[in-house]
């Protein structure tokens, strides 16, 4: 049986690696499973990809379809295009993605257009939100699905209103859980601990990359000012994904106990996540039940 996964920015890496780890075992076992891993490229600095497929322990991707950045229709159309080459290339007896975002969809879509059973882990979120491209993808890609794997009994609940067979939904869990709970005696402090002369529980974190969010630069503006207002003057980590570095940047945005870092690898991003009073995000799956980091 060959498998091919799909895993395209950085919370997909987190997702993936548990996944592979299974698949190594069943390899170990005898079972006569093979897989590839495509990368997308949807996300490709070294903070967002590389530092990520290190300390998560991932295997080099079997291919890179480096697509890169553009609007939601060019990154998408490029994804597209490039797995369905791959597809030709080595075909597949069973397609799985992860999460949400644009290569998920994309992917789904070229594999089920192909006749290439589809499996989605995390399949059933939703926010009920259009606003949000991560819902559309959600939407589509579960429209098509034929294994689901959830994280919670919303997810579930979800699907069987829209139709899923019992027998299609398979309810196992977080698998970012998974990978929290494998690599959590593994985090490292980062720097900025002892830059900033950090102590346990006395700072917060921040993570914000939503468009709706970052995107417009006096309401970034206010987000951060109302957080330094109200943090009693305790300081505010905040790694910024390269979208809102570069909003931060243009428009010259400096607020008071806010410290703006590069994004941080996932076992130093969790150390700082630990060890901190609370993180502030707007990340996450939506569901009732699970909690997910804020990556
Ligand atoms: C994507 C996902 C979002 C997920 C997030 C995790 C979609 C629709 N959104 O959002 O659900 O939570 O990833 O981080 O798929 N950029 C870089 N370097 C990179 C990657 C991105 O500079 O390695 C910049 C580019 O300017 C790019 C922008 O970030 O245009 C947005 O990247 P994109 O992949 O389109 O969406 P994210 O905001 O990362």
């Amino acid at each position: 049986m060959h498998i091919t996964l799909i895993a395209g920015t950085r919370p997909n890496f987190v997702k993936i690696s548990p996944i592979i780890l299974a698949l190594k075992k069943k390899q170990a076992e005898g079972f006569p499973v093979h897989f590839r891993l495509v990368h997308t490229g949807q996300h490709y600095d070294d903070l967002m990809s590389s530092a990520f497929f290190q300390d998560l322990q991932l295997p080099n991707p079997d291919t890179n379809l480096g697509v890169g950045s553009g609007t939601q229709a060019e990154q998408t159309a490029g994804i597209m295009i490039g797995f369905e080459k791959e597809l030709l290339d080595f075909p597949a007896d069973l397609v799985l993605v992860v999460g949400d975002v644009n290569s998920t969809m994309a992917c789904a879509v070229v594999a089920k257009k192909m006749n290439i059973p589809l499996a989605h882990v995390e399949g059933g979120i939703r926010s009920f939100d259009s606003s949000m491209p991560e819902e559309i993808n959600r939407k589509i890609t579960d429209s098509i699905t034929d294994y689901f794997f959830t994280t919670s009994t919303f997810a579930n609940e979800n699907l069987k209103k829209e139709g899923v067979r019992d027998e299609q939904i398979f309810f196992v869990g977080n698998v970012m859980i998974d990978t929290l709970l494998r690599l959590e005696n593994e985090f490292k402090q980062p720097s900025i601990f002892e830059k900033e002369k950090l102590s346990e529980k006395k700072y917060f974190v921040l993570t914000l990359h939503r468009p709706s969010n970052v995107d417009n630069p006096e309401k970034l503006l206010k987000l951060l000012t109302t957080l330094s207002e109200h943090c009693g003057n305790c300081t505010v980590i905040f790694p910024v994904h390269p979208r809102t570095a570069a909003i931060l940047k243009k428009n010259g945005i400096v607020v008071k106990n806010i410290v703006i870092i590069e994004p941080l690898g996932y076992l130093e991003f969790n150390y700082l996540v630990k060890n901190s009073m609370a993180v502030i995000t707007d990340s996450g799956g939506i569901s009732e039940e699970t909690t997910v980091m804020g990556i």
